[in-house]
């Protein structure tokens, strides 16, 4: 049975890599399985400078979901270089860097510094306000979007793939954007901005007033997201947002995604992504699919 998917040149196992934000840089998860059993993990995004990220309170519970709003809270890239990085030489799993900035430039630099490392991949999180134009998200505008692809692309040869955020009205027009830049896979989706209220202090639950929304409430919007881009571009994409069970992962996969990532899953079970593994390969074998990669894109739509 084969579960290995190419991504961008790059070999994953199977197509199950743990998301950023919810594996720290990997040790973690590492004392429950080894991390040899995922096909990658997306490490914590890092930042050129270390942020302590937003103060508290910063996580919330919501039905089927949670709100976060950590805020990148990261050590900085030197940091993740000189203390994080290390320990995951010689780790049989794919290892991507995520790579935020406040600027253009600052985006640039992240890549440059990966690209001199041992990292097998970079993803850039485009999720991020830029604080030179108002300070709306990267990922909201096609041609802010485009220009931190371009100037990312310009500083690596690493493979790029570039995570969309899902707080647009046209997510496709985004994807062919950072496609025509450079992008050489696309992951999406981030967090959907949300709120709630404390009813009996008429305060926002989180400090920061509103926050990311994540878990399997927002996966019938990651699925159309996924299945619209999946359609629209000819690099690769790889399907997160609420993914918590094999069956999700097999929904994303038909929509067309070549890959999935799992987050929030990760905090209620730590074993979410070995069970999914069992899961797949226990519906292959019953259904006599030799080779995940023929049920890619396979969804026949009305
Ligand atoms: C606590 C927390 C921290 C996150 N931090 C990051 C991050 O640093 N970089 C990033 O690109 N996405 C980050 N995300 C977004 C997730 O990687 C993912 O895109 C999103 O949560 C949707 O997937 P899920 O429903 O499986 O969690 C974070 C999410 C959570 C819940």
């Amino acid at each position: 049975m084969n579960l290995e998917v190419k991504i961008a040149g790059v070999t994953f196992k199977n197509p199950i890599i743990l998301a950023s934000g919810c594996c720290g840089f990997g040790q973690e998860y590492d004392k429950f399985y080894p991390m040899e059993a995922l096909g990658g993990l997306s490490l914590k995004g890092l930042t050129p400078n270390e942020r302590q990220g937003n103060p508290p309170p910063r996580v919330a519970e919501t039905p089927s979901g949670m709100l976060n709003s950590v805020g990148l809270q990261n050590p900085g890239i030197d940091a993740f270089l000189e203390r994080e990085l290390p320990n995951l030489a010689g780790r049989d799993t794919v290892k991507i860097a995520n790579a935020a900035g406040a600027t253009v430039e600052e985006y640039a630099y992240m890549a440059q510094r990966l690209d001199a490392s041992p990292i097998d991949m970079i993803e850039a999180n485009i999720s991020c306000p830029n604080v030179k134009q108002g300070g709306a998200a990267f990922g909201t505008d096609c041609s802010m979007a485009a220009q931190v692809v371009t100037a990312m692309r310009k500083n690596t040869t690493k493979p790029l793939m570039v995570k969309l955020s899902p707080n647009v009205t046209d997510i496709v027009s985004i994807a062919k954007s950072v496609e025509d830049a450079g992008a050489d896979a696309i992951s999406l989706i981030n967090t959907l901005l949300g709120m709630r209220i404390d009813i009996s202090t008429r305060r926002p639950v989180l400090h920061q007033n509103v926050g990311g929304l994540s878990g399997p409430a927002v996966f019938p919007i990651a699925l159309r997201m996924v299945w619209q881009v999946a359609g629209a571009v000819k690099i690769p994409v790889v399907g997160l947002g609420g993914i918590a069970k094999w069956q999700d992962v097999i929904e994303m996969m038909i929509a067309g995604a070549k890959a999935v990532q799992i987050g929030a899953a990760l905090f209620g079970d730590p074993f979410t992504p070995v069970k999914i593994l069992e899961g797949i390969q226990q519906w292959m074998e019953q259904k006599g699919i030799s080779d995940i990669n023929d049920i890619i894109g396979s969804v026949q739509p009305y």
